[in-house]
């Protein structure tokens, strides 16, 4: 295990179980999760393929369980996994929280997916409160285009006194993102890192600024690279320790050298939130 913490971010290089001993019941207000789906994925140190189904799921509802405890009682958690386990979560969550949305992270593919049958071209994410009466969602910081289809601004002449009607709405639960491919300005050498707009919405519905995210399964440490660029604090947890070391080198610019932790310049995305003005990605296309 190694750990290391700045700035309000927190690395935990360790097995899930592990690092969740660390962190304090009923402290998170937003919980990240994007576990190994169970589909043969190569992640350098674990294998993501169980000998049965149930072997996969009964690992995911042990940690599942550990990570609701960690919630405050206002919390939130995102949670994804592969299509074919997601509705075994979905009836495992729903005992303990309450489902919000379904949301289906859409993405086109200009690769051949499939020849005999229907490719594959989305994910799911269940989003997730421990009280529906008392929880955060910042509609307003993910407003996204309405898109009307007519040229000219339409007027509702059904209200006593006609309005222009809203050019903005609140995202419904299809999200359309683009993957993270090889050449992108925020790719890191992983398999499935998850894009920075994708946790952009997440993160800006279903925290405030101070507020503290947990993701246990943390990769590239994306959740904690957002994190930074919008004034949350984060742990992030990850047994790899190559995979580790990318996270405190894009979130703090930091690397080990010979044992010893380094200052590098921290690598300046193309596209890098921390020289836009936000909302930044794509934030306009979707809905
Ligand atoms: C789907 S990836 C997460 C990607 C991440 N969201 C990102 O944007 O880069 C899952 C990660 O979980 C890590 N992992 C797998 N088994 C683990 C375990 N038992 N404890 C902690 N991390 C684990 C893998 O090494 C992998 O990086």
């Amino acid at each position: 295990m190694d750990i290391y913490e700045q700035k309000g971010h927190k690395f935990i290089q360790s097995d899930v179980f592990e690092g969740l001993k660390l962190v304090q019941n009923d402290s998170i207000d937003l919980l990240f999760i994007d576990p190994r789906y169970n589909i043969g994925k190569n992640f350098r140190t674990t294998r993501d393929k169980w000998d049965s189904d149930e072997d996969y799921l009964n690992w995911a509802y042990s940690w599942i369980t550990v990570c609701i405890e960690k919630l405050k009682s206002t919390g939130s958690m995102y949670i994804m996994t592969s299509t074919q386990f997601m509705p075994y979560f979905d009836i495992f969550i729903r005992k303990q929280m309450k489902i919000l949305s379904r949301i289906v992270w859409y993405y086109d593919s200009s690769g051949v997916q499939a020849k005999k049958y229907f490719g594959s071209l989305y994910e799911p994410i269940l989003f997730c409160v421990k009280n529906e009466k008392d929880c955060c969602f910042n509609a307003e910081e993910i407003l996204v285009e309405a898109k009307t289809g007519a040229k000219r601004k339409l007027i509702d002449y059904r209200k006593p006194i006609p309005t222009q009607y809203n050019n903005t709405k609140v995202p419904g639960n299809v999200w359309e993102f683009s993957r993270v491919r090889y050449r992108m300005g925020e790719y890191e050498n992983h398999p499935s890192q998850k894009p920075v707009c994708l946790l952009e919405r997440i993160i800006k519905a279903s925290s405030n600024r101070g507020d503290t995210v947990l993701d246990p399964f943390s990769g590239t440490f994306t959740t904690s690279f957002v994190c930074e660029a919008l004034g949350r604090k984060s742990i992030g947890i990850e047994i790899d320790t190559e995979y580790y070391q990318i996270g405190l080198r894009r979130v703090l610019g930091i690397e080990e050298h010979k044992g010893k932790y380094i200052r590098r310049e921290p690598k300046i995305y193309e596209h890098d939130l921390r020289q836009e003005q936000l909302p930044f990605f794509q934030v306009a296309n979707n809905g």
